[in-house]
């Protein structure tokens, strides 16, 4: 093997740009020549490609976003689309390929395998919905970032004596909705992975107006529904008046946190390290604080399914 490339697909995640900066390290580190990819799938599709050296990865690992950019391809959904990016890597004159993306971009990347060219994933979504790693790259950061906002919420909330219904991202898992409503101390949250229950809400909120508390916040993960509908839903808020926040794309923004930069740097070099060892096909992940690989169609078929004991424990810390 002598030439890598690396592209970034899908929603972007702080991060992403401490892995593309290990892939590239790494691999020069090992006597190889690498090649970015910009702008996903889609630019590989029209051969957008640029070296990338010791230098160009320099001074990146703090930015959020993703340097080479990224994109959702349709195009690469269907077979004729993989099969024209496969042309592309060929006449790249690049032998392996590393992807850091999630569900939607491993499931390009098997394609490509399928067709006999080398790809190893690198996780990189803030929904932390892969299975085979324990953490997805930009997972941690969006955690926080929700986090500042819904503490900045209470204050307002707090003021005001309201219901805060806060609409947090994650697509269809909660991940990110239980941690952030356990680490803002909310009254209720509301998972993809539970069925709704509004009646209980309710009974949460009236509860709590007893007890004297004079506001009260609702974590609800968009894939449960969004906050407007769940606002419709919830006709008894026990006597809060209610405002509703999105926090919206600002989650996928920001400077990685530490624990981002540092998987970030773990998971490119374990991809590259993947690949010198003879492996393909797989997804570097880390589990119980080891960097590990697993076969890429794992990720997206073994459901990863957030702690749901931590649910019981945020019931039992806000009555
Ligand atoms: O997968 C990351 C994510 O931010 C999800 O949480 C969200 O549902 C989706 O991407 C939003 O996608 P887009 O940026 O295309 O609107």
């Amino acid at each position: 093997m002598k030439r890598i490339a690396v592209l970034t697909s899908g929603g972007d995640a702080p991060g992403m740009n401490a892995a593309i900066r290990a892939v590239t390290r790494v691999g020069i580190y090992r006597g190889l020549e690498v090649v970015g990819i910009r702008r996903g799938y889609e630019g590989l599709l029209e051969g957008d490609a640029i070296p990338l050296t010791q230098s160009s990865v320099g001074g990146i690992i703090h930015h959020g976003g993703t340097i080479l950019r990224t994109a959702r391809s349709e195009r690469f959904k269907r077979s004729e689309g993989v099969t024209e990016g496969f042309t592309r890597l060929k006449e790249m004159d690049v032998d392996a390929l590393v992807v850091i993306g999630g569900e939607g971009s491993f499931k390009g990347a098997w394609e490509l395998e399928k067709r006999g060219f080398p790809t190893v994933g690198v996780p990189g979504t803030i929904d932390n919905d892969c299975a085979g790693t324990d953490e997805t790259i930009g997972y941690d950061t969006a955690v926080n970032t929700a986090l500042e906002a819904v503490k900045k919420l209470r204050d307002t909330a707090s003021s005001h004596d309201r219901l805060f219904i806060i609409e947090v991202m994650g697509r269809n898992s909660g991940f990110i909705a239980l941690q952030v409503a356990l680490a803002g101390g909310a009254e209720c949250v509301l998972l993809p992975e539970v069925p709704l229950d509004v009646e209980k809400v309710c009974q949460k909120l009236n509860y709590a107006k007893r007890r004297g508390k004079t506001h009260s916040l609702i974590i609800v993960a968009e894939g449960v529904m969004s906050a407007q509908e769940l606002a419709g839903k919830i006709l008894d808020t026990g006597g809060y008046e209610s405002r509703i926040t999105v926090l919206g794309h600002i989650q996928r923004g920001g400077s990685p946190t530490a624990f981002d930069a540092v998987l970030g740097s773990r998971l490119g070099a374990h991809a590259v390290e993947a690949l010198l060892g003879g492996k393909s096909g797989v997804m570097a992940g880390v589990t119980c604080g080891q960097v590990t690989t697993c076969p890429l169609p794992e990720t997206w078929e073994n459901k990863k399914r957030p702690d749901l004991s931590l649910l019981e424990l945020l019931n039992a810390l806000s009555i």
